[in-house]
């Protein structure tokens, strides 16, 4: 957004960090950029008042809402910690709601002065995730924060279109990142910046999320992949549940490969993740076989096993 010309507000937790950002666009754009660091899983209403403080006097025209946060490693819902759990919904759903109340009113107002000489539009974009998309077991609470964004941000583009503010969200399977701790990007898994050129370009468009309205997945891969789900099995499907069960639970015992006191049950956990996926590949080749399963197979063991 620099690079087209933009003045910027990052906002994030690390102060260290946010002042190397700054420093690098304002020297190779030439913007103005302000930063903020809080950590808004604190859900302090201090937090909400710098930020307004910060946004008061500004034209705001654009808003991304990226903030997000997953499960340390995939985990039962049952065994998920309270803190991890509360800091999910603060982060994923609340702060976002609560950030968009306070900057949305300034983009309704700065579009109102500048629309009528210059045509300018507002835009609201929030990350969504596959997490969202399709029914994430071992990732529950995640899964529901996301899927959670995906309403309320189509309601909130109802209500905003009057204004000339487009909101959308973006749908986006594993990009490389801290939080996905997947590092070598393939044609699956972009990193950061392939992802974002291909949003930016991607505004208005809805790329592979045809049947939705205000929403884009606009990496090119994720959204034939997200295609060959809705157009075969579903994504609330039972089949696509018990897959997307079985790989969490192979990234699950991977992660608690790491933790010697979780060795036993791990072991037990492997042979039943081998017999479950044995029972899947058998039923697939014996009583479906038809060319929509095997490309859906296919696809499913290059997507998972290839990144790891
Ligand atoms: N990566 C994926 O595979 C993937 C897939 C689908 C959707 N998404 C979504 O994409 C978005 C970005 O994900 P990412 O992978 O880029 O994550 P990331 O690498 O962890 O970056 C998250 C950003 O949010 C900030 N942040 C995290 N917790 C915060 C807190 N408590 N208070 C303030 N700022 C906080 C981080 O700041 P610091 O760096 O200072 O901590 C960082 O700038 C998320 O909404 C995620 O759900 C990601």
């Amino acid at each position: 957004m620099a690079k087209r010309g933009f003045n910027l507000v990052l906002i994030s937790r690390t102060q260290s960090k946010l002042e190397a950002l700054q420093k690098e666009l304002e020297d190779q754009h030439h913007v103005v950029v302000k930063i903020l660091a809080i950590d808004i899983a604190e859900d302090k209403e201090s937090n909400y008042e710098s930020i307004k403080e910060l946004c008061a006097q500004l034209p705001i025209t654009v808003l991304v809402n990226n903030v997000g946060q997953s499960h340390s490693i995939p985990v039962p819902f049952l065994e998920t910690e309270e803190k991890e759990l509360r800091d999910i919904i603060t982060i994923n759903n609340t702060a976002t709601l609560l950030i968009t109340q306070i900057i949305a009113p300034k983009i309704v107002e700065t579009v109102k002065a500048e629309n009528k000489k210059s045509g300018t539009r507002g835009l609201i974009l929030t990350m969504g995730s596959f997490g969202g998309l399709i029914p994430t077991p071992l990732l529950a609470t995640y899964s529901g924060s996301k899927s959670f964004l995906q309403s309320w941000s189509n309601s909130l583009a109802g209500e905003l279109s009057k204004d000339a503010i487009d909101v959308e969200l973006i749908i986006s399977y594993l990009v490389t990142s801290s939080m996905s701790k997947i590092r070598r990007s393939s044609l699956m898994i972009p990193n950061p910046q392939q992802f974002v050129k291909s949003t930016l370009r991607s505004v208005g468009r809805r790329c592979g999320s045809q049947e939705r309205y205000a929403t884009m997945t606009p990496y090119w891969a994720h959204a034939v992949y997200q295609f060959v789900i809705t157009e075969t099995f579903g994504v609330y499907s039972k089949i696509v549940n018990s897959i997307n069960y079985s790989f969490h639970k192979s990234i699950r015992i991977r992660a608690l490969k790491k933790r010697p006191q979780d060795r036993l049950k791990r072991n037990r956990i492997i042979v039943l993740e081998i017999v479950f996926i044995q029972y899947i590949y058998i039923y697939i080749y014996i009583y479906k076989k038809s060319m929509a399963y095997v490309l859906y197979l296919l696809m499913y063991q290059y997507i998972h096993i290839w990144p790891y």
